[in-house]
């Protein structure tokens, strides 16, 4: 079934394809920037903690978010063969998969953390939301060092991602980065 979503290199992604990549990359940065600029905040502070609530609020937004991408993606979502050949193309795909992954680990890795804390947060400032009530300390140490590398291996994979896609834009002008932009986009449900 795979190679008959395989389209021409002219083509482009469908809409929905397009708006749940850049919704993906948004929340990704949102979430990122969120928790580096937490840490000039003292430990303890409200701001602090409202920060906290909104990055796993914004987290569990990501995790939906993917889980469509994902369904999408496999059901009706359109996949374009690469535009490069041999060992860029290979590459293009491993960086591809590779952000998937770490984006399902990091997801995995942020529900488990916030379960070691066992401390409750508002959903969007809107309803608590506490995962389990024994905090686990040794945990929630290792887990936090774990979601901290998958951060940082998302931010840099994802910055050598797009520093690709502006390369291809502005030097190779083979149309790869307008694929992924909106006012391309094929119909959906059509061809
Ligand atoms: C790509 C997505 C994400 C990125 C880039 C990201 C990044 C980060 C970073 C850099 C920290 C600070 C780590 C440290 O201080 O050592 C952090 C903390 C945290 N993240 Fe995430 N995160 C993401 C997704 C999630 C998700 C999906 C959840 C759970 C729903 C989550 C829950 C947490 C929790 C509970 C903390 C600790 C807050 C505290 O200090 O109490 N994160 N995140
Ligand atoms: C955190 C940010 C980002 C993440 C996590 C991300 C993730 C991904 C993933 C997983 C794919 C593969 C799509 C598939 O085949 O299923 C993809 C494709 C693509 N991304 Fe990103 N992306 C991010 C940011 C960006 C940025 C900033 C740009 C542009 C400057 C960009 C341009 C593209 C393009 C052009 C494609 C299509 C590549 C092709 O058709 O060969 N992405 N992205």
């Amino acid at each position: 079934m795979a190679s008959q979503k395989e389209l021409t290199r002219e083509s482009s992604y469908d809409r929905v394809t397009i708006l749940l990549h850049w919704l993906t990359a948004v929340l990704v940065v949102a979430l990122f920037a969120l928790a580096e600029s937490w840490d000039f905040l003292r430990h303890g502070s409200p701001l602090r903690k409202e920060l906290h609530s909104i990055h796993i609020s914004l987290g569990i937004v990501l995790a939906l978010v993917m889980t469509v991408r994902l369904g999408w993606r496999v059901t009706r979502g359109r996949r374009l063969a690469s535009v490069s050949a041999g060992l860029m193309a290979f590459a293009g795909k491993a960086v591809h998969h590779a952000l998937y992954l770490l984006l399902a680990v990091q997801i995995v890795l942020g529900f488990l953390w916030r379960w070691a804390q066992a401390e409750a947060f508002m959903f969007f400032g809107l309803f608590p939301v506490q995962f389990a009530t024994v905090k686990d300390r040794a945990m929630s140490h290792i887990l936090g060092d774990l979601h901290d590398v998958a951060a940082w291996s998302i931010i840099v994979l994802a910055g050598l991602h797009a520093a690709a896609a502006l390369m291809h834009h502005y030097v190779l002008r083979d149309g790869v980065l307008k694929r992924m932009l909106p006012e391309r986009a094929i119909s959906d449900f059509g061809g």
